[in-house]
């Protein structure tokens, strides 16, 4: 177990480059396996979580090397279809090896992935939608957690999906690619994770349309080929930075920020009182004072604001000067910060998705715990807003999504470190 010691006080001041986009490269990964050859995928950050798909792909069979910052994925050959319940139950997004071993092999046995810190995430909606695509499904095990699916044929046909969930649209989008016929997708997600899904596909031969909107068409094709691809920077890593500024002050510089994948983000932290300057290679983002509070946030489906910038608000709002309101509209429980903020003095009463933020002065260090990666990055800037020491406990929670926050927040002048458990 990791943590990291924080030193607050200090403005940040100084330029930084905004890593690879997690939640762009685990789709692609996954997605890697449709295509019998090479995929080269540059710009891939090293974070946990792209090493849990990595080790999934070895475990099918197939093999990955790095090359600095460039993952080359060799999938000409899959010696299986199951997908271990450990490499599951660890990281969610392994089931969206689902559509994709589907669209390879027209078989997965791969465990039902379980809940964490920030809700129950059930998977119906993929399930539901995989199965009218003439997919049956058994749920097999002592437990009934193993989910076996096969086919002869996938068909394509059109799926409405209740919720424009982001991971069940990724998925029906790579058990279509390679089917026979035409896929409608309706009330489709429009994150920008999506869209960069759709286009790694297009590039290595797949037939999409309607990409980045909430109508997705796919015609099937019998192959893919190999690609070169280039993973976007994050966006939600950009917004941590962004807001770690907007909580403590100071002048940065954040290179190859998606600037265009940022208003809702941008616009919250204009309203607080930050001054965001923006080009095509680069944000500017300042503030030299308090934060101002917001009234009432809400996060919403792209392009509202994420639900993955909900904690980093949380921590600037829990220092501004005067009262906001956060309403979590994604997930049931992704409120835990509240607790870790209130024992560092700040004032807030939760009940069900809504926060009710009556921002103090200063926050004062103290010993809390990351329960999630975005939970615990707002806890480092908590950290470094507040008055003393703070440790962050569980750090590498925020591993699993930021490649080293330490490294990238002490390059903008923040007391920031990794430390291990037992010398606190
Ligand atoms: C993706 O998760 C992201 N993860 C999450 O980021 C992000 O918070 C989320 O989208 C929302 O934007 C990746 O991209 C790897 P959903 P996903 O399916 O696909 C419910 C991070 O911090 N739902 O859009 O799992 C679900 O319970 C992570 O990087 C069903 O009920 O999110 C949730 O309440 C955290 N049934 C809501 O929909 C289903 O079958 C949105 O979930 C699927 C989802």
């Amino acid at each position: 177990m990791s943590s990291i010691k924080v030193i607050g006080g200090g403005k940040l001041k100084g330029e930084t480059k905004i890593q690879g986009s997690k939640n762009a490269a685990l789709p692609i990964i996954a997605a890697t396996v449709l295509n019998k050859g090479v995929t080269i995928l540059k710009n891939c950050p090293k974070i946990l979580d792209v090493f849990h798909m990595i080790k999934v792909l070895n475990e099918l069979g197939c093999m990955a090397t790095w090359e600095g910052n460039t993952l080359i994925v060799d999938t000409t050959t899959i010696t299986s279809t199951k997908v271990s319940e450990s490499s599951v139950q660890k990281m969610r997004s392994s089931i969206l090896f689902l559509g994709a071993l589907l669209g390879r092999s027209h078989e997965v046995s791969i465990a039902y992935p379980g809940g964490c810190s920030i809700g129950k995430r059930p998977i119906d909606f993929h399930l539901d939608s995989i199965k009218s695509m003439n997919v049956s499904q058994e749920f097999l095990g002592e437990d009934k957690d193993i989910i076996y699916c096969h086919t002869d044929k996938i068909i394509g046909t059109d799926v409405f999906l209740k919720f424009p969930s982001v991971g069940a649209t990724q998925n029906v989008i790579l058990t279509a690619v390679l089917a026979e016929g035409v896929t409608r997708i309706y009330n489709a997600a429009r994150e920008p994770e999506v869209l960069e899904l759709c286009n790694f596909l297009i590039e290595a031969g797949a037939r999409i349309c309607g990409r980045g909107t909430a109508f997705i068409e796919i015609e099937g094709v019998r192959r893919l080929h190999d690609v070169e691809y280039r993973l976007p920077a994050d966006r939600i890593v950009a917004g941590t930075y962004m807001a770690a500024v907007a909580a403590v002050g100071g002048e940065v510089i954040l290179h190859d920020t998606p600037v265009g994948q940022l208003d809702s983000v941008i616009r919250v932290l204009d309203k607080i009182g930050c001054s965001i300057r923006t080009t095509d290679e680069y944000m500017r983002i300042s503030s030299n004072k308090r934060p101002l509070p917001y009234g009432i946030l809400k996060t919403q489906p792209y392009p509202g604001f994420p639900t993955d910038m909900q904690s980093q608000l949380m921590t600037v709002l829990s220092i501004a000067d005067g009262k906001s309101t956060i309403i979590e509209e994604i997930f049931e429980s992704r409120f835990q910060n509240v607790s870790e903020l209130k024992r560092m003095g700040a004032n807030i009463t939760e009940s069900k998705n809504k926060a009710v933020i009556s921002g103090v002065k200063r926050l004062k260090g103290a010993q809390v715990v990351a329960h999630d990666l975005r939970a615990g990055a707002a806890l480092v800037i908590a950290g470094i807003a507040a008055e003393g020491e703070t440790i962050v406990r569980n750090a590498n929670s925020i591993e699993r999504g930021y490649e080293d926050i330490c490294r990238d927040l002490s390059i903008l002048g923040a007391n920031v470190q990794y430390c291990s458990d037992n010398i606190i």
